[in-house]
């Protein structure tokens, strides 16, 4: 199916001030799925990586959220939007982030220290093929939840690339309260990213703060797809109710769970990208949501 404008199924997810003045719309893409499926699988087809790319851009996501250490075997998210998106539509948003210290291929192998960070954005930049990043998250922490240290050097030390244009916003993923008010304290948050889903509710109480305050929050694994799966056995009711798939409710969810809400449902598959992004249409009733939330 083909679509235009504000006709698309991105669009119906309503729209985000990022940084309070980057619009998009409030469905958008993760790409960490690109290059490999599981977090220890084999590189994924760059050609169908290229093709969901493209065809996100046609359901209307204008928010792409990375990094560049989303890559296996020589696939590389970065590389696969540029390849795909370049030259970048005007209303093209590409988030990413910084502060894990990657082996070529293998986990995390530590974290970067503030003098490491204008080389990581840098890689960011070249890999994108622009002069200025979007939006640029500090990423701190393991894999899950946060470590409650200080990140103020290094967040000044990102403060001070935005300062000289290399960045346009700045975020912060995998954050406490604390670190979050450690940070707006150095320079403003356009965003958070921290881990929640329709069952992983844990960090509610700093989604209202991020909404009173303005900044969006963008959820990483919406789908369960870290440490925390979704049980789609719970949610049976609703998505009868509503001829969904688990994918679908827990991202309407998500967009009902508050206006300052991103969704970046991450896949590698064309047909997992067309069920999400047209998850937009599902409008969860007061009932819904008290079943999907007891
Ligand atoms: N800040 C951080 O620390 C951090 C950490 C993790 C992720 N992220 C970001 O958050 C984004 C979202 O997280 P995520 O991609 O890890 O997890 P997710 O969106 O919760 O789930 C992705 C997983 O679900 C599968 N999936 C996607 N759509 C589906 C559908 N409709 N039906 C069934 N399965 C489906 C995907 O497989 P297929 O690919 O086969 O569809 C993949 O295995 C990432 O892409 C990345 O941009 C950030």
């Amino acid at each position: 199916m083909t679509y235009s404008g504000s006709a698309t199924p991105a669009a119906l997810s309503g729209r985000f001030l990022l940084g309070g003045d980057l619009p998009v719309h409030r469905l958008g893409f993760g790409a960490m799925r690109l290059p490999t499926g599981t977090f220890r699988g084999p590189a994924r087809d760059p050609e169908t990586g290229i093709a969901v790319l493209r065809r996100a851009v046609e359901l209307g996501v204008n928010h792409i959220d990375t990094a560049w250490f989303y890559r296996r075997g020589g696939v590389v998210a970065n590389e696969l939007i540029r390849t795909a998106l370049a030259p970048y539509g005007e209303d093209l948003v590409i988030a990413t982030k910084v502060g894990p210290l990657m082996g070529d291929d293998g986990p995390p192998s530590g974290q970067a220290g503030p003098h490491q960070l204008r080389g990581l954005v840098e890689d960011n930049l070249r890999t994108l093929g622009v002069d200025r990043l979007d939006l640029v998250y500090l990423r701190v922490g393991g894999m899950m939840d946060p470590g409650g240290e200080s990140i103020a050097d290094r967040y000044a030390a990102l403060a001070e690339l935005r300062a000289e244009g290399l960045i346009r916003h700045l975020g912060v993923s995998n954050v406490d309260a604390a670190q979050l008010a450690e940070a707006r304290a150095i320079a403003p948050v356009a965003a958070v990213q921290n881990t929640f889903h329709v069952q992983d509710r844990g960090d509610a109480e700093l989604l209202r703060q991020c909404e009173k305050e303005g900044i969006a929050y963008v959820p990483f694994f919406p789908l369960g797809g870290g440490h925390r799966p979704i049980d789609p056995a719970r949610m049976a009711e609703v998505t009868a109710r509503h001829q969904a798939t688990a994918a679908q409710v827990a991202l309407a969810w998500l967009l009902a769970a508050s206006p300052a809400m991103l969704a970046i449902p991450g896949t590698g598959s064309l047909a997992h990208l067309e069920e999400n992004t047209t998850a937009s249409g599902i409008h969860l009733t007061p009932e819904d949501l008290t079943t999907l939330e007891t």
